[in-house]
């Protein structure tokens, strides 16, 4: 049977990859984008725009109207938990019965890291709501190597950590699998890719897969810092930022998990395949 989903967040790296998902399988989208969306997957037949932010109940509440189900990603910006609240409340209104949440492996209600933090108290937050609720708790998306790589230089403050990447097209199969079925309603995932990779490992098997040349230099958080600083990215992003890079040169990011096989009964997507299958996309940095 299909039906019409609730995706918010459908046009991030996770959320296109839902929405494709879910049309090639049949089913309706209802997606809410804050801006003009540009992503070829959300012009697609099946899918009905609404723009406007999760921290705005006039958007949610007509939108919500007649669906069951929703997924959720957004940012971790220091309002992202007060807006998750609003739309928490505007769905338990709506009678929403099940909400797919995109969060991260770190999420911690009490963890000093804000995005650890943040991540935690919105689970929190969902599993106090009453509804359904399912947790994909992924590590670092493969996709990143999309842009990480400009000229081919990764410069990055990553140290020789390794971390199990996943292809967010695994994580994206575990959300439907949560909306199409009942059988992960109030389940956490931890979901991982097959191996843990350092930045080196990664360069290297993108080289080989293109045959061209990606380098990785491992740089120091100051200078790390001031590139972001250049760049004009925000303060606050900045510290998150570099939160995270702390934690994978300490090697706390390298745990693998299970959670693929045990939400879809096989194997996680491993590295090798990601770049055969977008190795054009990788050359597109050069
Ligand atoms: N990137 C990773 O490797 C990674 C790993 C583990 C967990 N995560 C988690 O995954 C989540 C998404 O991260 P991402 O890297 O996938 O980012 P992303 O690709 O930029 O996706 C975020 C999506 O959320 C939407 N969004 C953000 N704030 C919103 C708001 N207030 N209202 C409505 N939509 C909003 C964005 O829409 P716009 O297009 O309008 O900006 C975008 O579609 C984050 O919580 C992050 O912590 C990411």
């Amino acid at each position: 049977m299909t039906e019409t989903f609730l995706v918010i967040g459908g046009n991030g790296r996770v959320g296109r990859e839902v929405v494709d998902q879910l049309l090639d399988a049949g089913h309706g989208v209802r997606a809410i984008v804050r801006s003009e969306a540009k992503v070829p997957s959300l012009k697609r037949d099946g899918i009905e725009l609404v723009i406007g932010d999760i921290g705005d109940a006039s958007i949610l509440a007509p939108a919500m109207k007649g669906l069951r189900k929703a997924y959720v990603a957004t940012s971790d910006d220091d309002t992202s938990v007060a807006k998750f609240e609003v739309f928490l409340e505007t769905a338990r209104d709506a009678e929403l019965e099940h909400i797919v949440r995109l969060s991260a492996m770190s999420a911690d209600a009490e963890a000093d890291g804000d995005l650890s933090r943040r991540h935690g108290q919105r689970e929190l937050a969902l599993e106090e709501s009453g509804m359904d609720w399912t947790h994909l708790q992924p590590t670092w998306f493969m996709q990143m190597m999309l842009e990480y790589a400009p000229g081919g230089h990764m410069d990055l403050p990553g140290g020789d950590g390794r971390i199990p990447w996943i292809d967010t097209r695994d994580i994206a199969a575990v959300a439907v699998a949560a909306l199409t079925t009942e059988d992960h309603n109030c389940k956490t995932y931890q979901l991982t890719g097959p191996a843990g990779l350092s930045y080196g490992d990664l360069a290297a098997q993108m080289s080989k897969a293109t045959g061209r040349d990606f380098v990785y230099r491992d740089v120091p958080a100051d200078e790390y810092r001031a590139m972001m600083v250049d760049a004009g990215e925000d303060p606050g992003y900045i510290d998150l930022v570099l939160q995270i890079y702390e934690r994978i040169s300490d090697g706390q990011l390298s745990t693998w998990h299970d959670g693929v096989q045990k939400a879809l009964g096989r194997e996680a997507i491993d590295f090798a395949t990601f770049c055969s299958d977008y190795a054009d996309d990788l050359i597109k940095q050069l």
